[in-house]
């Protein structure tokens, strides 16, 4: 994800299409871009290489689309794509299928090569040899279907886009074999267009392929590829495939080989789905997904898709399943994006509920509920929580130094100061972090710092806090965890986070925010504080469950009778994995812990 600056927004309602010399990206996307003219309005500017286009990406990159809106696209493919939305072009599986192979296939491959004949500069067979294979496939495709583009009669986004790709080594009559007759004809087809004869010659400036050498030089090295027929796979993998007997193997082939007819029929599911004493009870969850934006892909298949698979099989294998999710609705980034949108927090949460819960719906994932954090029952679970961990003396208390807008009459999260960075002089350096030097900063160290919200600088304020005293209940955390995590599913990632935490020692950990939205503390003094997102967020499991069932308990506590298996981003580890743990355990009242916490490769937000 990445922030906007209003700023440097482009003109409105025009589109600026950024493109350099020697960029290989350049070439498909001013060939695509001809078929934009006339649909909407187009300013082309050609960049040095170094330019920084897109403020939030740490790498300079070209080619760049910027729209009316002040987005970005910064891939290639993605640019022509949406100039060929622009023209109503609808979208076909055969084009999307030649996409995905240049992506996945092609472009390794090429990479390697350009590499090969400008960076190192062979010649002949060294570069050709490893792209005959890709090339034959082209040219076998073309002259299999018999027609003259690679989706049909007439040229679509997959001849762009391929063309732009291959454009800088088959110019070379060298690297184009004449036994190819097909591919041969459907380059020189493309090359003669008028638009494509333009976009060679701005990035190429009659200079073959060498145009490309200063991008090049700044790439990584690109990596082989695998040999064919075998993918690359992570040793941790090839480790648990080992560990299935030649008996398993046979087994899995021979339930195949029978099929679906010969399972038993699947119990029908009543709700509420509840544990079933002596049977096998599986409680499935998917991190709960913040409210405040649109879910994308990287969300589904970062612990949603996974989640939802095994989900399926625990059904098939009859055992009791629920599987719950829903959204994440405390904390800034919700005030934040209210602000934006000019509506109340509760506004925000009720709108972007509903487009998480219809997208969700639309991709058919099993959820047995998908709630949501802001409701009364969340309240009441984590207020008691809370209550059991204070009595039993888990809670500490300190003063906090923090800045605060007397304007606004707020406490400033670090999200809402701007000053000038301590370390490098940057003007507009984040309450956390500066974009200039990296670094991060403690947003009351920032000099000149401002209120994002009204411009006046705000005072240091000490302000009273709650933390979680987690050295205090590290022992039993390590106790659980050496009972638990042993001979179970964790992920390797899993494992790995949870140890480095312990490694290094827990320390208390602040439970509450001078904010609005969320969670009341119930305790005096603390009236205009809520809890922190993060201690409630992973209660929000226990809560939904609530709403969906009054009888949750015999979900949440009954750690004998029921297997809890959390899916998540790698950076929620650490929440799942040891915070709640600890609260729980702190808390006393025989809670389900985790016994699969299975963390993902990937982040939460992509
Ligand atoms: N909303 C968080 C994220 O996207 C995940 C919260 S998981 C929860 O990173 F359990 F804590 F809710
Ligand atoms: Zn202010």
């Amino acid at each position: 994800g990445g922030r906007f600056r209003l700023h440097q927004r482009g003109l409105r309602g025009t589109m600026r299409l950024f493109v350099s010399e020697g960029s290989p990206g350049s070439l498909p996307v001013l060939a695509a871009a001809a078929r934009a003219r006339g649909r909407a309005e187009l300013l082309i500017s050609t960049v040095g290489p170094e330019e920084c286009v897109v403020p939030f990406l740490t790498r300079p990159k070209v080619p760049v689309l910027q729209l009316d809106s002040g987005n970005y696209l910064f891939s290639a493919s993605a640019i022509c794509r949406y100039f060929f939305l622009l023209c109503g072009w609808e979208q076909d599986d055969l084009t999307n299928q030649w996409l995905e192979w240049e992506a996945t296939e092609l472009q390794p491959v090429l990479s390697a090569a350009l590499h090969c004949l400008v960076v190192q500069g062979k010649k002949g067979e060294d570069v050709l040899g490893p792209l005959r294979r890709v090339l034959t496939h082209i040219d076998h495709s073309l002259s299999r279907q018999n027609c003259p583009f690679l989706a049909g009669d007439t040229e679509s986004l997959a001849d762009i886009v391929l063309w732009g790709a291959l454009y800088p080594l088959l110019q070379d009559p060298a690297y184009l074999p004449e036994e190819l007759g097909a591919l041969q004809s459907w380059f020189q087809t493309l090359s003669t267009q008028e638009p494509c004869q333009r976009a060679a010659e701005t990035v190429l400036k009659q200079q073959g392929v060498l145009a490309l050498r200063l991008y090049l030089q700044k790439q990584p090295q690109p990596q082989p590829p695998p040999p064919e027929g075998r993918t690359v796979s992570n040793e941790l993998e090839e480790e648990e495939l080992a560990t299935l007997s030649e008996e398993d193997i046979v087994t899995a082939v021979a339930a195949w080989e029978k099929g679906l007819e010969s399972l038993p029929p699947l119990k029908l599911q009543q709700h509420p789905v509840l544990p079933v004493p002596g049977e096998r009870n599986v409680l499935i969850t998917s991190a709960l997904p913040y409210v405040n934006n649109v879910p994308h892909l990287g969300n589904i298949i970062g612990c949603v898709l996974s989640a939802d698979v095994f989900a399926r099989y625990c059904r098939l294998r009859q055992w009791n399943t629920l599987y719950l999710c829903g959204t994440d609705e405390y904390g800034t980034a919700t005030e934040t994006k209210a602000m934006e949108e000019g509506l109340t927090p509760r506004e925000i949460c009720d709108k972007y509920h509903a487009i998480h819960a219809d997208i969700y719906r639309w991709f058919g994932i099993s959820f047995d509920t998908f709630g949501r954090t802001t409701t009364p029952q969340q309240t009441k679970i984590t207020q008691d929580i809370f209550q059991r961990l204070l009595t039993r003396g888990f809670v500490l208390r300190d003063t906090v130094e923090q800045l605060r807008c007397e304007r606004c009459a707020r406490f400033l999260a670090d999200r809402f100061v701007e000053g000038v960075c301590p370390f490098c002089g940057y003007e507009e350096a984040r309450g956390d972090q500066c974009d200039r030097c990296g670094k991060l900063i403690n947003a009351i160290e920032l000099k000149k710092p401002q209120c994002k919200i009204c411009r006046s600088c705000p005072v240091v304020r000490s302000s009273q806090h709650l933390f979680l005293d987690l050295p205090k209940l590290e022992k039993r955390l390590e106790d659980w965890l050496g009972k638990t995590v042993p001979g179970s599913d964790w992920t390797p990632n899993a494992r790995f986070i949870i140890r480095s935490w312990l490694r290094d020692g827990l320390k208390p950990r602040c439970i509450t925010r001078d904010l609005k939205w969320g969670t009341p503390v119930p305790l005096e003094g603390f009236e205009d504080k809520v809890f922190y997102v993060w201690f409630d967020a992973t209660i929000g499991y226990v809560s939904i469950t609530a709403n969906y069932t009054d009888q949750w308990e015999k979900w949440w506590k009954n750690p004998e009778q029921v297997d809890l298996y959390q899916f998540m981003a790698k950076d929620n580890v650490p929440f799942h994995g040891l915070v709640f743990p600890c609260s729980v355990l702190g808390a006393e009242d025989n809670y389900t812990l985790v016994n699969t916490a299975a963390g993902g490769a990937g982040r939460a937000r992509l």
